[in-house]
C-alpha cells in the first residue's frame, strides 16, 4: 500500500528519498511528502498527486538534510489531499512521522489529546501518533521511549518512521502488521517498506518483525522489542538486479510482465522436476511431503488473483491427489470460526507476501494447529516468514498492479505440489512423467501465444467502448473466467463478471444483447461440447463472442465473432495458457482507453490494511 523511505548518513537525503519513493510508486498512492533535518532545523514538503510533482517542489524549495523520511499515502482516513499527506508533525515542527497502516483506536486517543490542548491539522488516524509521542517527550522522555510508550497505547497496524530535530542523529522505526526493512550501507543506513526501494543502494537487508522497534543511526542500528528487550537481528543478502525492476524497453510494466512469462514460468519449475521418478522436488516442503499428501483436507486461502490461482489448485489437487480441497477468501476465513483440524493442511498464496487479510488468516490457522504452507513470490516477505514451510514461485519482481506473471507461476507451483502429493498417493510413474513433460513444455507454448499479441490488440480495438463484459468458462477454466474479468475491471474500469458457463442461463443471460460482449474459454476438453452450447445461447441473443480455443479447433471459427487460439495441453495446465490472451486483451483495451495500466485508480499493489 503506501510507501515508506528513510535515509540517515552523510549525503543529502532528499534525492535518495525521492528515488526510493519512485520505486514504490507501483504500489499505488494518492499523495506524497518528505521531511528532513538540516543542521538541527527541520522542514517538510507535501503534495497531492504524484512523486514527480513532489520532486519539482523539493527542487524549487531546495529542501535538503542528511536525515530524512519520505512517504506515499494511500488514504484510509481522510481525503487524499496535501494536508492529509504524510509526514505529520507536532505543533513545534520538531517531530515528524510517517505511517503505513491504520490506528484503530485513533478516535479515543484524539479526544484525549484534544482535551490536553493538542490541535490537529489533518483528518488522518496517523496524526494522533505524532502528538502522542510529543506528549511523552514533553514529560521528559527521550525519543525512543516516547515512541515506545506511544505504541503501547495504540491498537491497529503500523509501519512508522519518526525523526526529531532535537535528536538529529537517529530515525526511530517500528512495525506491527505492515512491512518495514532497514538497508545497511557504509556509514549510512536506509529504511523502506519494500526492499525494491533500496536495491539501488544496498543488498544488506534487515527485516523488522511485528512489535519490534529500532533506532537507526548512520553507522549502526539497535533493535528492541516494544517491551524493551534487546533483539539481535540477522542481516540478509537480497539479490535483486536493478534491471528486474525496470521496464526493460516496454511501454508498461504490465506488458513486460506478460511478455516475461515464458521465462518466469520456467523459473518456477527450474530444478523442481524429477523426470525419472515422475515427481516434483520442492526443497521448501522437505520433511512435510507425507504430511501434505495424507492430509485429511487441504484448505487454500488468499485474495484476488491469488485466490483465483487457489481455485485452480482445488481442481488440480482433487483430480490428481484425491484430497478434499476448500478455497476460502482470506478476509472471510479470518472472521469466521473456521473448522480446522490438526491433520488439515492450509496453503496461503500471495504474490507480495504482505496482504494483511492473508497474513491474519495464516496466523489464525496456525493457532488452530493446521500445517501452514506459504506460496509466495517476494522472498523474505511476512507471509513467507510466517509459514511453517513453503514454496517460492520465483516469478521475479512484479511491479504492475494487475497481477499477471505471478498468477501463471502460482499455477505452476500448485501443479508441482499436486504432482508431489499425487505421486505419493496413487498416481502412476507413467502418468507422473506425462505431467512433467507437459509442465516442461509450457514456456514454449506461452511464447507461441505471445506471438499473436497483434491479433489480440486488433480484437481489443473493437471493444474499447464496451460498458460491460461477461467471461465464461467451465471446470479448470472457470477460475480463468474470474481472473480475465478481474484483469479487465482493474485496469480498464469496464464492468466485467466471470461465471461458470453453465450458470449463465440461471441469471446473467438476461444481460445478453448486441452490446454485451462475452468472452468464452473453450479449449477442447471433456466439457467442450457443452461450452459450444453456451456459445449458441449467447449468439441466439445477438451477443458478440470472443472465444479462446485450441489451435486445432476449426469448428468454433464459424460460430463466434473472434477466436484467439492457444496450444493444447492437459486440462490441469490449460489455465496457464488460456489466461494469457485474457491478460493481453485487458491490457490493450485499457491502453486504448488511455488509462494508466500500471497504477490503476484506487488500487494498491499490496493491500497491507484490512
Ligand atoms: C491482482 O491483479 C490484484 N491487484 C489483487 O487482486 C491481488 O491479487 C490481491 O490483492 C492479492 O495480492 P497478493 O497476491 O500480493 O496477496
Ligand atoms: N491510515 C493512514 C492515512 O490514511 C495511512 C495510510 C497509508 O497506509 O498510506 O493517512
Amino acid at each position: 500500500m503506501c510507501g515508506i523511505v528513510g535515509y540517515i548518513g552523510n549525503q543529502n537525503s532528499v534525492p535518495i528519498l525521492i528515488e526510493g519513493l519512485k520505486r514504490l510508486e507501483y504500489r499505488g498512492y494518492d499523495s506524497a511528502g518528505v521531511a528532513s533535518i538540516n543542521l538541527g532545523k527541520s522542514d517538510l514538503i507535501k503534495v497531492k498527486g504524484k512523486v514527480s510533482a513532489l520532486e519539482e517542489k523539493v527542487k524549487h524549495e531546495q529542501l535538503q538534510g542528511n536525515i530524512g523520511i519520505g512517504h506515499t499515502r494511500w488514504a484510509t482516513h481522510g481525503a487524499p489531499n496535501e494536508t492529509n499527506a504524510h509526514p505529520h508533525f507536532n505543533s513545534d515542527k520538531t517531530l515528524y512521522l510517517i505511517h503505513n497502516g491504520i490506528i484503530e483506536n485513533y478516535s479515543v486517543l484524539k479526544t484525549a489529546l484534544i482535551s490536553k490542548g493538542y490541535n490537529f491539522n489533518s483528518e488522518t488516524d496517523s496524526e494522533v501518533l505524532v502528538h502522542l509521542i510529543d506528549s511523552f517527550i514533553k514529560k521528559g522522555n527521550d525519543l525512543f521511549n516516547s515512541v515506545r510508550y506511544s505504541l503501547n497505547e495504540v491498537e491497529g497496524a503500523y509501519g512508522i518512521c519518526v525523526i526529531y530535530s532535537d535528536e538529529p542523529d537517529k530515525i526511530i522505526v517500528a512495525k506491527k502488521g505492515s512491512p518495514l526493512v532497514i538497508g545497511i550501507g557504509d556509514g549510512e543506513n536506509y529504511i523502506a517498506s519494500d526492499v525494491n526501494a533500496l536495491i539501488a543502494y544496498t543488498s544488506q537487508i534487515v527485516y523488522l518483525e511485528d512489535d519490534e522497534i529500532a533506532v537507526v543511526y548512520k553507522d549502526k542500528f539497535q533493535a528492541r522489542s516494544i517491551s524493551d528487550e534487546e533483539i539481535v537481528k540477522e542481516v540478509h543478502e537480497v539479490k535483486i538486479a536493478l534491471e528486474e525492476i525496470s521496464k526493460g524497453g516496454y511501454q508498461h510494466y504490465m506488458l513486460k510482465e506478460i511478455m516475461e512469462q515464458p521465462e518466469s514460468v520456467r523459473n518456477s519449475m527450474r530444478g523442481r522436476l524429477l523426470y525419472e521418478d515422475g515427481i516434483s522436488k520442492l526443497g521448501g516442503l522437505e520433511g512435510f511431503d507425507n504430511r501434505i499428501a495424507y492430509s485429511r483436507r487441504i484448505v487454500i486461502s488468499a485474495c484476488g488473483t491469488s485466490w483465483h490461482a487457489g481455485l485452480v489448485g482445488e481442481y488440480m489437487l482433487e483430480q490428481y491427489a484425491g484430497i478434499p480441497v476448500e478455497v476460502d477468501y482470506a478476509s472471510e476465513f479470518r472472521y469466521r470460526n473456521p473448522v480446522i483440524q490438526p491433520d488439515d493442511t492450509m496453503i496461503f498464496i500471495s504474490q507480495s507476501g504482505e496482504t494483511a487479510d492473508t497474513l491474519a488468516a495464516m496466523k489464525e490457522a496456525k493457532r488452530k494447529g493446521a500445517l501452514v504452507l506459504g506460496v509466495c513470490n517476494v522472498v523474505g516477505s511476512s507471509i513467507a516468514r510466517e509459514s511453517t514451510a513453503g514454496v517460492y514461485i520465483h516469478a521475479g519482481p512484479e511491479i504492475g498492479v494487475a497481477s499477471t506473471k505471478a498468477f501463471t507461476s502460482q499455477l505452476v507451483v500448485l501443479s508441482l505440489i499436486t504432482l508431489l502429493a499425487a505421486r505419493k498417493r496413487n498416481l502412476s510413474l507413467i502418468d507422473g512423467k506425462k505431467i512433467i513433460e507437459e509442465i516442461d513444455s509450457l514456456p514454449d507454448k506461452i511464447a507461441r501465444i505471445l506471438k499473436i499479441n497483434d491479433q489480440i490488440e486488433h480484437i481489443a480495438e473493437k471493444f474499447v467502448d464496451a460498458k460491460n463484459f461477461l467471461y465464461l468458462g467451465r471446470g479448470y477454466n472457470f477460475p480463468v473466467a474470474l481472473e480475465g474479468a478481474l484483469k479487465l475491471k482493474e485496469i480498464s474500469y469496464i464492468h466485467a463478471e466471470g461465471y461458470p458457463a453453465a450458470e449463465m442461463k440461471h441469471g446473467p443471460i438476461a444481460l445478453i444483447d448486441e452490446n454485451m460482449p462475452t468472452v468464452v474459454i473453450a479449449p477442447k476438453d471433456s466439457v467442450y461440447d457443452k461450452v459450444l452450447s453456451n456459445i449458441e445461447e449467447v449468439k441466439a441473443r445477438k451477443g458478440k463472442v470472443i472465444a479462446i480455443a485450441n489451435e486445432d479447433d476449426d469448428q468454433i471459427d464459424k460460430l463466434v465473432d473472434h477466436v484467439i487460439k492457444v496450444p493444447q495441453t492437459i486440462r490441469m495446465l490449460m489455465p496457464i495458457l488460456t489466461v494469457i490472451p485474457l491478460q493481453l486483451l485487458a491490457y490493450h483495451i485499457a491502453v486504448k482507453k488511455g488509462l494508466n495500466v500500471d497504477q490503476p485508480r484506487n488500487l494498491a499493489k499490496s493491500v497491507t490494511v484490512e
